[in-house]
């Protein structure tokens, strides 16, 4: 029996009367990539920040390599390998596509904790081994010629990718996706499949929110389809589609791409 990266158990959050995530179980394995569908308002985005102590559980316990990691502050999650990437892009204008994957390099040093965009001076050593990973991470997801440009200045969908490498610069164990595809055109979409893809073969583990059906079907080992907080699925892309529960939830649309 392989032993779960990551281990959710009877997950739920409570919004004032509104249960966002209603007892969620289910395991991520190392390597693998993993997509959480339903629609809007089912409780994908809460679940991620759940995982991320963005947001503290009502209930429940989530696990990372064995270890109870539930309310964890967010920086403790980040450092065991857990990172992720937001509905919204979250891009600093203002600063060049290397320094935007900097922020996502942080460390304990001496001189206290260090994020990458900031606080130079302080940790120079830190920042040439930031820029370094910076530019590696940039190489993943074939960005590494636009090193030196104004984030604001590139496209949105390589905007996307500036997250992705952000997301990976630490080289975490687990990389959560919040609606990765949102607002890519198809040719960025292929794109983003297979850097994914790239990256999995490198030995990371992808925790997925996606609307995209092609990609989901295309990309994913499991499916965990959640509606109003409820898993009421988990399968292969093959068993989702004929899913009887979860063709009534979607009414027969989008669940099954078209050719
Ligand atoms: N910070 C919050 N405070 C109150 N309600 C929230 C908060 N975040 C999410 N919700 C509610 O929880 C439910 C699930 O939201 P969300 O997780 O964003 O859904 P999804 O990502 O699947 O669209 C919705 O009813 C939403 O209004
Ligand atoms: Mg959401």
């Amino acid at each position: 029996m392989r032993t779960p990266l990551l281990e959710i158990s009877n997950l739920t959050k409570q919004f004032g009367g509104v249960t966002a995530v209603n007892k969620v179980n289910f395991n991520v394995f190392p390597n693998e990539i993993i997509a959480v569908i339903g629609p809007n308002g089912a409780g994908k985005t809460t679940l991620i920040n759940m995982i991320t102590s963005i947001v503290q559980t009502s209930q429940g316990e989530i696990k990372f390599s064995g270890e109870s990691i539930t309310g964890r502050k967010t920086h403790e999650v980040a450092k065991r390998g857990i990172t992720r990437t937001f509905q919204n892009l979250q891009i600093f204008n203002d600063m060049t596509v290397v320094e935007n994957v900097m922020v996502g390099f942080h460390t304990r040093t001496k001189s206290g904790f260090f994020s990458g965009g900031f606080g130079f001076s302080s940790a120079r050593k830190d920042n040439k081994i930031a820029y370094e990973k910076a530019i590696e991470a940039l190489g993943l997801v074939g960005l590494k010629d636009r090193k030196d440009e104004l984030a604001m200045n590139l496209p949105y969908g390589l905007q996307r990718l500036v997250e992705i490498a952000r997301s990976i610069v630490m080289e975490p164990n687990l990389v959560l996706l919040d609606e990765p595809m949102a607002g890519l055109n198809q040719k960025e979409s292929i794109e983003l499949v297979r850097i994914i893809l790239r990256l999995r073969k490198r030995g990371y583990t992808f925790l997925f929110v996606e609307h995209d059906m092609e990609m989901v079907m295309g990309i994913s080992d499991r499916i965990i389809v959640i509606e109003n907080g409820v898993k009421i699925a988990e399968g292969t892309p093959e068993e989702i589609q004929r899913d009887p529960v979860v063709i009534a939830a979607y009414l027969g649309e989008e669940i099954i791409p078209h050719a």
